[in-house]
């Protein structure tokens, strides 16, 4: 089992001041940043370009950053995105491209890859793609808006996974995003998650460096 991993999501942050929010996740004690791209056909919302990214690592952000693209054409963006300066790019199966072609062409940009499923995507839609993947990161909410309620019914679906994992001695992390806080968090950590990505919760928090500390500590 990996190691828990805190990746709070600049989505929640303050968009009029993304280096603050960036510096402020990591000053907590944060080791990942999750940056959410959205496209609005994908997803009924629109977020922000590689140039945010480049634009943070100017601003001395050194945080590893974890790329979410949803996205309805991700194969096209995973080349700016690695020059900008992502660490991970995770794509959705949901989408009609070459996923194994844009698994491959995230490593050999010298990045880790990741395949998302939706809340309504079974596991056994990306089976034949864990031996190919770093992370696999699980919706807990259907993609598109910060702030909606935790997917509990997601649960058997991460525990399957988490039992594939095992089974097959691969190395891949299990992600979950949306609607997670200290006690979603901990629900999904029981169920085989290792990384936690937290928008509202962790933005909201009373004490940021508290609230990494106990993610830490699972
Ligand atoms: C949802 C995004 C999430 C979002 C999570 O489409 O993928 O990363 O920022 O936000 P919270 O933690 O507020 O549910
Ligand atoms: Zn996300």
């Amino acid at each position: 089992m990996h190691a828990p991993i805190l990746a709070p999501s600049l989505l929640a942050g303050d968009h009029a001041n993304l280096g603050a929010s960036a510096r402020s996740a990591a000053e907590a004690g944060a080791p990942w940043l999750h940056l959410d791209i959205m496209d609005g056909h994908f997803v009924p919302n629109l977020t922000f370009g590689p140039e945010v990214l480049s634009a943070l690592r100017r601003a001395g952000v050194k945080t590893f950053f974890d790329t979410h693209l949803m996205l309805a054409e991700p194969h096209r963006y995973v080349e700016p995105f690695a020059k900008a300066g992502a660490n991970l790019i995770s794509i959705h199966i949901e989408p009609a491209y070459d996923h194994r072609a844009t698994l491959a062409r995230i490593r050999e940009l010298g990045c880790q890859n990741g395949i998302v499923l939706n809340p309504g995507t079974p596991a056994g839609s990306i089976r034949d793609l864990l031996p190919l993947v770093d992370l696999v990161l699980v919706m807990t909410v259907q993609p598109g808006f910060g702030g909606q309620p935790f997917r509990r019914d997601v649960l058997p679906k991460i525990a399957q996974l988490a039992a594939w994992r095992k089974e097959s001695g691969l190395k891949f992390r299990l992600e979950v995003d949306g609607g997670i806080d200290l006690a979603t968090g901990r629900e999904c950590h029981g169920a085989g998650t290792d990384t936690f990505v937290a928008g509202t919760s962790f933005f909201k928090a009373a004490d940021k460096t508290a609230f990494a500390a106990m993610v830490a500590a699972w």
